[in-house]
């Protein structure tokens, strides 16, 4: 039977009426960028697999952080290229590598941009496993001790947020105390919780020089069949003491974000991967598709499904096109 009072179609009789009864309000404050960072002065270079982000030396990552913090977005995640690797990653927790000096530079010059710290062994280790190796088995245990230092150096520098994206067991447990008893209490941790061992990093393993030298991450990052393993992560997490709860990859995942959304009072953040993004880019550039109202409507949909910070490479064209 059809009730010809009620008419869904006069709530989107225009775009005033629409943005009125809107129920998700995209915003230039939900997003974090991702920059890279590398050793060197006056280094820019296009990394091919992601369009439009680069490499940059620690003065070129200052100048755009600044940039970023005109359009009003509100916080960067850096990630780095070390300059040197090892068995067990030692230049992720070296003040002198370029992730340490990008964080203290560009707290001096923006101190008000909040800066994300990526705590992960990956780019660092000569293997390119997320940890300490025990034969071919990454050691959970040991590897927590290397990963507090790697938080404390990021602390240290100037980090206001520190985001694990190991996948070790404990590890919020670990960095917490590290933290506390280092008189870093108020910094954030913002735990990579449901990480899924994904095809969608592929662009970002290039662009960090990090892909395992052997085998895959499968023994630590989750298997993408799993939901309810997902809910187990974000219960033990928030226990040891997390923050901000955050779901990677975001597009093929948003039934996650939905149900973790639904089950917690934390602030929930998404990562919108390197692949993603990718194949967003490689489609535009073809004119298969509108860029602009693709990222928006995909980033609308993150937002929709429970995500209350997104961390996207297309924060940038994203804030042009919202202000
Ligand atoms: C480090 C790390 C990865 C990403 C963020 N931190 C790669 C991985 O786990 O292999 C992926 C980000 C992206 O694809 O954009 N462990």
């Amino acid at each position: 039977m059809f009730d010809k009072k009620i008419r869904p179609r006069r709530l989107r009789i225009s775009e005033n009426m629409r943005s009125l009864v809107r129920e998700t309000n995209l915003s230039v404050k939900d997003f974090v960028y991702p920059i890279f960072v590398v050793p060197g002065e006056n280094v820019r270079e296009e990394i091919s697999s992601m369009p439009n982000c680069f490499h940059l030396s620690v003065d070129n990552a200052v100048e755009l952080a600044k940039k970023i913090s005109d359009l009003g977005i509100p916080a960067v995640e850096i990630f780095g290229l070390p300059e040197y690797k090892d068995e067990i990653g030692s230049s992720a927790w070296d003040m002198k590598s370029p992730v340490q000096r990008a964080i203290s530079e560009i707290k001096k010059s923006v101190p008000e941009l909040l800066i994300v710290g990526d705590v992960c062994l990956c780019q660092y280790t000569s293997h390119g496993h997320c940890g300490k190796l025990c034969g071919n088995y990454v050691d959970n245990d040991e590897t927590l001790k290397l990963l507090q230092k790697v938080a404390l150096s990021q602390a240290e520098a100037g980090a206001d947020i520190i985001a694990p994206s190991d996948m070790m067991d404990g590890r919020i447990f670990a960095i917490r105390n590290i933290l506390d008893e280092n008189n870093f209490s108020n910094v954030v941790i913002m735990s990579y919780a449901v990480k899924y061992a994904s095809a969608f990093y592929g662009p970002f393993r290039d662009a960090a020089d990090s892909a395992p030298q052997f085998g895959d991450r499968k023994q630590y990052q989750m298997d993408f069949a799993n939901v309810r393993e997902a809910m187990k992560e974000v219960e033990l997490d928030l226990s040891e003491g997390a923050d901000i709860i955050m779901v990677k990859p975001a597009m093929a995942y948003l039934d996650v974000v939905s149900k973790v959304r639904e089950k917690i009072n934390n602030p929930v953040a998404v990562y919108n991967v390197s692949g993603e993004y990718a194949m967003v880019k490689a489609a535009a550039k073809n004119n298969w598709i509108d860029e602009k109202r693709i990222v928006l409507e995909s980033l609308t949909a993150m937002k929709r499904a429970g995500a209350d910070i997104i961390i996207t490479y297309h924060a940038v064209d994203a804030a042009n096109w919202l202000n």
